[in-house]
Formats: structure tokens, C-alpha cells, sequence
């Protein structure tokens, strides 16, 4: 018998929701929104009512596109944390109603172990990486080296101190005026600049861990002190300073993950995240294969951004293993460990 798992993915300011039989992907609706775009980054009270506003149509329009009924589902899988609290309580309180409604059982997903997992989310052209293997998960709330041992066995190996690579990307962006996401953007325009065009500070942090607050304020006072000489320096120089602050957090990205990978002798090396769209970072995953004879594992963009995809999927395996909750669950908005 084949298996239904409705994902449900509401931690941020995507509201999603995926069915997948077995490892298949059968949908994966995704109401971005838009509301956030005019303050330069999310705003929790509106996340949780757009939220509320969302839900149901997107999960109705997964079950639709799936082509299936919901008393077909085998179990319901939902983002329990970590993420903003006030929009995982939409998608948390909804899924405990739906599934005790066609009484089937709830899973409970971890935001960041589903993006690793979205790598096994069958695809007729990308291998899924072996165990155990490398994941550079990052994202605009996280950004970590994660050893993935098994499905439900990842131990983190370093993880950022204070900002997140994507938020030092969507910082950036605001400081220049530029719309949020800040991502695709400085990614796009990084595309016409030049990457030694500018230096910005590089974070010194022991371990395997990440610092991206230095960076941003390096950033900041550059801006600041360029504009006092040239009002227009920005508007004059947007994709020079785009490609070399670029530079500056993939390399911070790589120089920690070349170490990660040196210290524990893994060889299989994936990316996640929203952060893993960008293009600069995919050419630099790409050349561990030649530099460290890595096999590398890098996301189709639709997997890279919140979506419900991967949190169905970690819930299919959590299935498998008859991973259930109960219903008194509470989301949770931090996690430092897996
Ligand atoms: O995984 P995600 O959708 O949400 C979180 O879990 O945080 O990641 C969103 C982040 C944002 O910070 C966005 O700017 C960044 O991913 N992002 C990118 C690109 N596309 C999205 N960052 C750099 N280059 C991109 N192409
Ligand atoms: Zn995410």
C-alpha cells in the first residue's frame, strides 16, 4: 500500500503544503507573502495572519493538485519548530484539527532536518546522497554544518554565532534600498560585478562555527563613509558592492566547510536552504569535486526555499518508524540541537 503524508510548512512567511506518496512528489503549493516586502524583512504579527488566511486554501489546492482525497492520507507532517511562533501555531493548530478530524496520526518536523532531507525527494535526475555525508544547511534563520548520519541522526558540527548568511544577504539589501528578499537580488546583480572590486572585514570565529554580524556592520560603515564623499555612490557602484560582499560571505561559507570536511574525512557534501540557490555558492560547491574529490548533492531550486516538499518527506521516514505525537505538542521557536 502506498503511503500519503500531507506536509504542512508555516515556520517563516511561506505557507505550504505537500502531498507525497511514498517519495514522490505529487504537489507542493507555496503562498508567498508579499506583505513583508515594504518593511525589508519579516514581520511576525502579519506572517501569523497571512497565515490564517492561507492555510486552508493552500492545503485544499495540494490535495487537488495531488489529485487525491484526504481520507486517503495516511498521516499529517508539520513544522513544529523552530521558527516564528505565531505562524508555527497556524500551521501546528491546523494540523492537529485535519488529522484528529480524519483520525490519522500527526508527525512532528524539524525545519532544518526537513531541508536536509528534501534531498531525498525522488527525482528522476539527482542521486540521494549516502549516508553519512555533509550538509551546508543555510537559510535566512540558520546557517549550519550539520553531519547527517541517517535520516533521523544528525549531529550539528558548527553553526552561525549570531546573524544567518541569508539575513546578512537580506540586511545588505535593505541597506541599499534593495527589496527583500535580499538574496536573489544581490545574487542577480552580483552576476554583473566585480568580486575584488571591495574588501569587507572577514569574520575570525574558532571552531567550525560562522559570525555574520561583523560583516554586515563592515558593510554598514563602508556604506556610510562612501556616501558622506559621493551621495550616489551606491546607485554608482550597486553591483561591485553586491559581487564582493557576495564573495565575502561564500567564502566565509566554504572556507569553514573545506575545514568540515578535512576534519571529519567525509567525502559526500550537500547543500540546503534558501541560501543554496545562489549561484556563486553552487560554482563553489561545485569545485570540491575537483579540489577535495567530493561528491557533491545540491538541491533543484524549487527545494532550496521553505516549502512543504521536505517536510513531507521527513515525515515519510518518521512514518516508517512509527514516529508519532500526540496532540499536545507545542511548537517551538529555537533549537540548537537536532
Ligand atoms: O530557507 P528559507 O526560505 O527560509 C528560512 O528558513 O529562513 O531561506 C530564505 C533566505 C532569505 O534570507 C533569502 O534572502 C535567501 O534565503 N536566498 C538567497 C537566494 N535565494 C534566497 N540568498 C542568496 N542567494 C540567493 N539566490
Ligand atoms: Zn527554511
Amino acid at each position: 500500500m502506498p503511503i500519503y503524508i500531507l506536509g504542512i510548512e508555516s515556520s517563516c512567511d511561506d505557507t505550504s503544503a505537500s502531498v507525497i506518496k511514498d517519495r514522490v512528489m505529487l504537489s507542493n503549493i507555496i503562498a508567498n507573502q508579499q506583505v513583508h516586502e515594504e518593511y525589508g524583512g519579516v514581520v511576525p504579527e502579519l506572517a501569523s495572519r497571512a497565515h490564517q488566511q492561507n492555510i486552508i486554501p493552500v492545503i485544499d489546492k495540494a490535495l487537488k493538485v495531488a489529485g487525491i482525497d484526504k481520507k486517503q492520507l495516511n498521516a499529517v507532517a508539520f513544522t513544529l519548530g523552530p521558527g516564528l511562533l505565531g505562524s508555527l501555531l497556524v500551521g501546528t493548530s491546523f494540523a492537529k484539527a485535519f488529522a484528529m478530524g480524519l483520525n490519522i496520526p500527526i508527525i512532528v518536523v524539524n525545519h532544518l532536518q526537513a531541508h536536509v532531507l528534501a534531498h531525498f525527494i525522488e527525482s528522476p535526475d539527482k542521486e540521494n546522497p549516502p549516508f553519512p555525508f555533509l550538509c551546508l544547511t543555510v537559510s535566512g534563520g540558520h546557517t549550519q554544518i550539520v553531519e547527517v548520519n541517517a535520516y533521523d541522526d544528525m549531529k550539528i558540527l558548527g553553526q552561525t554565532i549570531d546573524d544567518a548568511a541569508g539575513e546578512a544577504f537580506d540586511k545588505a539589501a535593505k541597506m541599499m534600498d534593495l527589496p527583500y528578499p535580499g538574496g536573489p537580488i544581490i545574487d542577480k546583480y552580483a552576476k554583473m560585478g566585480n568580486p575584488d572590486a571591495f574588501e569587507f572585514a572577514k569574520p575570525r570565529i574558532d571552531d567550525l562555527n560562522y559570525s555574520f554580524s561583523g560583516l554586515k556592520t563592515s558593510l554598514l560603515y563602508f556604506l556610510r563613509d562612501k556616501l558622506k564623499e559621493d551621495e550616489n555612490f551606491i546607485a554608482e557602484n550597486v553591483y561591485d558592492i553586491c559581487a564582493s560582499y557576495q564573495k565575502a560571505i561564500i567564502s566565509t561559507l566554504m572556507q569553514k566547510l573545506y575545514l568540515a570536511i578535512e576534519q571529519t574525512g567525509i567525502k559526500h557534501v550537500a547543500i540546503a536552504g534558501g541560501v543554496s540557490a545562489n549561484s556563486e555558492l553552487r560554482n563553489e560547491i561545485n569545485k570540491l569535486q575537483t579540489i577535495m574529490q567530493c561528491k557533491v548533492y545540491i538541491p533543484d531550486f524549487q527545494f532550496t526555499t521553505d516549502n512543504a516538499a521536505m517536510v513531507a518527506i521527513a515525515g515519510h521516514f518518521k512514518y516508517i518508524n512509527n514516529d508519532f505525537s500526540d496532540l499536545s505538542v507545542k511548537p517551538y521557536s529555537r533549537n540548537l540541537t537536532m
